[in-house]
């Protein structure tokens, strides 16, 4: 078995960076305080034990050149740190690590990293443990359906199997996902200051992105010199992208991934970047600018009505408010914005009954996030949908990703668009059934602007809300005015 290099953990242990990052000054709470309150909690809902797995590298074409790893959500939650190739028993409030400590070719290639020993005093391990005496301390634990083979292939021979406990006559592992999605689903002080410095990084990043573009335009330069120069702002904090960044001119492609693209004068750039720290916690940001600096006048109506949702959405995201319903306002106020600039036809609250504002917003308004940018989805939408709730197969609703009462300490997204998506707008079926809803003379007018996404991370409070991304402006002119003054701080 291969050895946990542990080459994350060690990082977590050197020296401060020397980039300051904006969020550095902010206190985050002890690890193993946090993690101690998050088994107390877990102890409030269940009374078994659980083994989380890490999750291993996966290699490429030889066992040292591998994908970049990322530990499971679930284990970080409870664990803390991204450790490879690690399980974590938790019973009640105790905490077990089961690792193995690097052998001494591990040292040579990756260098000396912390022992078993100190990661478990870091994260407050009542014990610890090489990973062979899962056999015995394995027993009788409650386990997920792991979807990563080699933890699979651990657990059936650790374990001596590879499937969960039924246990009070409900599969376990069921409990043990409701009860952590309630865990995750509120935020403790920890993640808020983890979440918090993804974003101060990610608004870096974004402001990096729009000082960049008008250089790129005037070397008749692609999207990827862009991308790299948020991408650069993410990495210079040691913290990766949280997903994909979507980087591009052409933002009617909702996740696009493709950068090749040269920026022409006149282009929208849509910009959906996000860092993840590393422990895991992400950012999810995204601003429309143009690459000139200066909206036209047509992409500048349209933002004003993207922007209007976004605005409205955010007012409206308060504790006890239904999710769903902050979607629908974003609906109306699209369909509004949209019948007032003549491009969609009759009463807006009929247009949204019909779904004719979806031709444009196709998507939901947003989601939860957290460890995860779409949080917890690999649990289905056992945490976007609460129970006895599914999704809709209405055009626009089926991509709704959260359906249920917001509460204090949840952190969603809002992130309204809007987008001329040509196998939506060309579908013979959608233009005959939406024949008399869509100016179709007058959308041509409004032919510069393919993409539009203005998303903001919101957290939950007590009173109302926090706009946790609220140091990026959204307003067109203050993009314009931010993309001036960071041209001209270029130039000084
Ligand atoms: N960054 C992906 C999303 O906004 O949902
Ligand atoms: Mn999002
Ligand atoms: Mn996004």
């Amino acid at each position: 078995m291969q050895t946990a290099p542990t080459r994350a953990a060690a990082s977590q242990s050197s020296a401060q960076s020397p980039i300051q990052s904006p969020a550095q000054s902010l206190a985050a709470p002890s690890l193993v305080h946090t993690l101690l309150a998050r088994r107390r909690r877990l102890a409030q809902q269940i009374d078994f034990p659980v083994l989380l797995w890490s999750g291993t590298a996966k290699s490429r074409n030889f066992a040292a050149n591998i994908y970049p790893y990322r530990a499971s959500s679930h284990f970080l939650y409870f664990a803390g740190l991204p450790l490879e190739n690690a399980a974590i028993r938790i019973e009640g409030d105790q905490l077990m690590l089961f690792m193995d400590d690097a052998t001494a070719d591990d040292v040579l290639w990756h260098g000396p990293g912390p022992s078993r020993n100190d990661i478990a005093e870091q994260i407050g391990a009542t014990a610890a443990h090489p990973l062979k005496a899962l056999a015995d301390l394995g027993q009788g634990v409650a386990t997920f359906g792991e979807k990563d083979e080699t933890v699979q292939m651990l657990e059936q021979a650790m374990l001596q199997r590879s499937i969960v406990i039924p246990r009070h006559g409900v599969r376990s592992n069921q409990t043990l996902e409701k009860a952590i999605v309630q865990l995750r689903m509120i935020h403790d002080e920890g993640s808020l200051a983890a979440i918090r410095q993804a974003i101060a990084v990610t608004v870096s990043a974004h402001k990096a992105g729009m000082a960049a573009t008008p250089a790129v335009l005037a070397k008749q330069g692609i999207e990827a010199q862009v991308r790299a120069a948020m991408e650069g702002v993410i990495m210079a904090h040691d913290m990766t992208c949280a997903y994909g960044s979507i980087v591009t001119i052409a933002g009617e492609v909702l996740h696009n991934n493709h950068y090749h693209q040269p920026l022409s004068a006149g282009d929208l750039l849509l910009a959906d970047v996000g860092a993840e720290t590393t422990g895991g916690w992400a950012a999810d940001i995204t601003r429309t600018w143009p690459v000139t600096g200066k909206f036209s006048s047509t992409q500048r109506d349209l933002y004003d009505v993207v922007l209007a949702a976004h605005d409205f959405c955010i007012e409206k995201a308060q504790p006890g408010a239904e999710y769903a319903d902050i979607h629908q306002i974003a609906c109306q106020i699209m369909a509004a914005g949209l019948v007032e600039l003549g491009i969609l036809k009759g009463d807006p609250e009929a247009l949204v009954a019909d779904d004719a504002h979806a031709l444009f917003f196709p998507h939901g308004v947003g989601h939860l996030m957290g460890l995860d940018v779409h949080d917890m989805e690999d649990l289905g939408d056992l945490a976007g949908y609460a129970e006895g709730r599914g999704r809709s197969d209405r055009f626009g609703l089926a991509f709704l990703r959260l359906n249920r009462v917001l509460a204090p300490g949840m952190v969603i997204t809002i992130e309204p668009g809007f987008y001329q998506v040509p196998a939506i707008l060309n579908d013979p079926k959608n233009r005959d059934r939406y024949a008399q809803s869509v100016n179709w003379e007058r959308l041509e007018q409004f032919a510069d602007v393919r993409g539009i996404r203005i998303e903001d991370d919101i957290l939950i409070t007590e009173q109302g809300n926090e706009v946790l991304s609220r140091d990026l402006p959204t307003a067109a002119s203050a993009i314009e005015d931010l993309m001036m003054n960071l041209k001209q701080t270029a130039a000084l």
